[in-house]
């Protein structure tokens, strides 16, 4: 299976094929009670894939593929973390190592990051994830501000740490970590800031990019919404950004995004 599409974007026209790829399902954790982490051996994508771009998963059974955010690259493995919310993740979820999945991948524009600026990159429950292979690139320069519901909802800590990032965890309900919203700690520390990196729910996402406008800090977020064909064939992914001359105007998030400058979006 195949999807081909001309990129007006890119200088000329450029034929761009995207390609259905088996990949075997090297290894797999629970990471919660819901919450499943995958490796998918694939050394092409995996050398091409960059932080913030996503995954369209084949779910059998099902004619819709799944969106899923890379959330790490470990050699020749593409590492995805995801969480069961309907019949497809379940499906999904139900994968046995050794098996084959098909994803067409790298797809989307992700993060764009210099290593050498202090970064702060945050991440709201299942938005967390995706930070992890974009916050390794800064290292030392990252500090990774992850919020969960409660102390049982904490993924990915340890990961973090042994890239080299400064974390700091909230929760809700202040079962671990700092009680409170991310945008607790961020009022803290955005002054050191020369970049916000974030994804999360859409509240969340709106009050980081204002509180990065008000601080003149750039800022980045990376936006859900739901896909079908995920490569800007469909129009089933639309987001409203502003056009410049204060009206708006369409986007997909899975061709010009799922990563967006925060001051473009028409929250
Ligand atoms: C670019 C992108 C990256 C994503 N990365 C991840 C990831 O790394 N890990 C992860 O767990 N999930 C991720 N998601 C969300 C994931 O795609 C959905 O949870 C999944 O498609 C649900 O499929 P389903 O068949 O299990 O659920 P469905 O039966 O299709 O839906 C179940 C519930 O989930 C909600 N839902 C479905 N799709 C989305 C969506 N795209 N955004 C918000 N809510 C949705 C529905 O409204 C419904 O309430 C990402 C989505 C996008 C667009
Ligand atoms: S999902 Fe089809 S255009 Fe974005």
């Amino acid at each position: 299976m195949c999807y081909n599409k001309t990129d007006d974007n890119m200088k000329g026209r450029i034929f761009l094929k995207y390609d259905a790829q088996d990949c075997k399902l090297v290894f797999s954790q629970n990471l919660t009670d819901t919450i499943y982490d995958f490796r998918l051996r694939n050394k092409e994508l995996a050398s091409i894939t960059k932080p913030g771009q996503f995954v369209q998963v084949l779910v059998p059974g099902k004619t819709l593929r799944r969106p899923i955010s890379v959330c790490d690259i470990e050699d020749d493995a593409i590492r995805l973390v995801f969480e069961v919310r309907g019949e497809g993740t379940e499906i999904l979820s139900h994968t046995k190592t050794g098996e084959n999945i098909n994803i067409i991948a790298p797809l989307g524009k992700g993060f764009e990051l210099d290593p050498t600026k202090k970064t702060i990159f945050i991440g709201g429950g299942i938005g967390v994830p995706p930070m992890l292979y974009s916050a390794r690139q800064c290292g030392a320069n990252a500090t990774v501000i992850n919020g969960f519901r409660n102390k049982d909802a904490v993924i990915l800590s340890e990961d973090f740490e042994k890239a080299g990032c400064r974390l700091i965890v909230t929760t809700d309900d202040g079962s671990f970590g700092i009680h409170g919203f991310v945008t607790q700690p961020l009022a803290e520390i955005i002054d050191e800031a020369e970049m916000i990196c974030a994804c999360g729910p859409t509240p969340m996402l709106r009050n980081i990019a204002k509180m990065a406008e008000e601080k003149g800090v750039p800022c980045q977020v990376s936006l859900e919404q739901r896909m079908a064909c995920g490569v800007g064939a469909c129009l089933g992914c639309a987001v409203a950004v502003k056009d410049g001359n204060g009206g708006t105007v369409y986007k997909h998030v899975c061709k010009d995004g799922p990563v967006f400058s925060s001051e473009e979006v028409a929250w």
